[in-house]
């Protein structure tokens, strides 16, 4: 996404309407997405790719792939087929690999280029080269690769090694990508990578890896969960099916909770454990979410997810919740605004971290909208009146799609409409938000 000609062109209004009610197909799972992009180039021969996500984002993946040598095809909707070229099978990239607003594009590349010893050089737009590498950076360099950067950001010249060794790490961040990006890097090293895992964060690198004939072994201990990866196997193409994105699911949730009489049905989520977090609390804040027949595709469970509207109570969100929500605090902050009483979620500096500031992001559009917020640097406090807050604001959003998203969900049910200053952001993890959201009775227009 170009950020240049940014404010208005793009704008998004939602405002209050009637109540919400039909069945939604949510897109793929983004991170899960991702990862059969890049585990399926690291096999030998073909994968059949079900369900995966046309965000731009994955698209970013699948383009750098393509540019390293991987021959990527979509065949029709959402059905895309990858030849892989198996582990140590990459060419050198042409030119600079633009990796647009996608932080896991970023981690997850990284991994695979340390095993390379040709140069590569990862950009993003004004976001993500804000974001911090030094946490994948650091494990890399351990491992033998090599980083030349301005502190430690995007911009980043990746030369890895063809010889790089295994690693035994204890993630000092709990998060998913940095563990991702040193399994694949892992598997270019000979012997064994263990990563020690303090707080489980998603596991759908673990579980794809499984899938594709790996030998990973994961062990839970005191200290953690110990995750053990033995390098140079060969990856056996297999089909996969992605499930619909609970992050994306989290949406349209805190949309029918709020708006009165609504009930809605999104088929096919995935309820990996690893990504239950925001659903766990928002029932326990008294939502009516009901999960129905469940099963596993492609080593991941999946349920169909019905909500019906209810009245909200605040709560405590623990900090070692954070991990298995991370990205669903902004939508859960606009439910915690229309709840009764005060919402405190600990514990949550990570998400400074992300495609914007979020603890600041939310704080200042809540207050915007009328709400009363604290703000610390790992928490956040809430006070929900029972009431619709006012609204009647615009939010700028600064390329953060989770941002804008959340702000219009707050507008379907605030006294006056919520305007975000541009949508081209949601682009990158739920195309045709706007369209899909109106097809429920969403009363969301683009102000063109
Ligand atoms: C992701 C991990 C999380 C999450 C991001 C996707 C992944 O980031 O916020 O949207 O696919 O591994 P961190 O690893 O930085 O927590």
């Amino acid at each position: 996404m170009n950020d240049s000609n940014y404010i208005d062109k793009n704008k998004i209004i939602s405002r209050q309407g009637g109540a919400l009610a039909g069945s939604l197909i949510i897109p793929g799972d983004k991170s899960i997405s991702h990862r059969a992009l890049i585990l399926a180039s690291l096999s030998i021969g073909e994968t059949e790719i079900t369900g995966l996500l046309e965000g731009e984002d994955v698209l970013r993946t699948a383009d750098a792939l393509r540019g390293l040598g991987v021959i990527i095809t979509k065949e029709s909707d959402a059905k895309w087929k990858v030849n892989g070229v198996g582990i140590g099978g990459l060419s050198n990239s042409e030119g600079v690999i633009e990796l647009g607003n996608s932080g896991t594009s970023a981690r997850l590349l990284t991994g695979v280029l340390a095993g390379y010893g040709f140069q590569s050089i990862l950009t993003g737009d004004s976001s993500l080269i804000a974001r911090p590498m030094d946490r994948v950076i650091n494990p890399l360099r351990q491992m033998g690769a090599m980083f030349h950067s301005n502190s430690e950001k995007l911009p980043l010249t990746i030369i890895g090694s063809d010889n790089l060794m295994p690693l035994n790490y204890e993630l000092p961040v709990a998060s998913a990508q940095v563990k991702s990006a040193i399994l694949l890097a892992g598997l270019h090293a000979p012997g064994e990578t263990t990563i020690i895992e303090p707080k489980i964060t998603r596991d759908h690198t673990e579980r794809m890896l499984k899938h594709f004939g790996a030998d990973i072994q994961l062990e839970d201990k005191k200290i953690g969960r110990l995750i053990k990866v033995k390098g140079q196997p060969d990856l056996k193409p297999s089909p996969i099916i992605i499930p619909s994105d609970p992050s994306s699911a989290a949406f349209p949730t805190v949309a029918a909770t709020l708006v009165s009489e609504s009930e809605v049905i999104m088929p096919r989520v995935c309820i990996n454990p690893t990504r239950m977090g925001f659903y766990t609390t928002l029932s326990e804040m008294g939502a009516s979410i009901k999960w129905i027949n469940k099963r596993t595709e492609a080593g991941e469970p999946i349920a169909d997810l019905i909500v019906k509207s209810s009245l909200l109570n605040g709560t405590e969100v623990p900090a070692d919740r954070a991990p298995l929500m991370i990205d669903e605090y902004p939508v859960l902050a606009v439910a915690a605004a229309c709840a009764k009483g005060k919402t405190i979620f600990k514990g949550i500096g990570e998400l400074r971290h992300k495609e914007s500031d979020r603890v600041s992001a939310i704080a200042d559009g809540l207050k915007k909208s009328g709400v009363r917020v604290e703000e610390s640097e790992e928490e956040l406090i809430i006070y929900g009146d029972h009431m619709p807050p006012e609204g009647g604001n615009k939010i700028f959003v600064s390329l953060d799609h989770r941002i804008a998203m959340s702000f219009l969900v707050l507008g379907l049910v605030s006294k006056q409409p919520i305007s975000i200053d541009d949508g081209r952001s949601i682009e990158t993890s739920f195309p045709n938000f706007v369209g899909l959201m109106r097809s429920i009775g969403a009363n969301i227009v683009t102000d063109k």
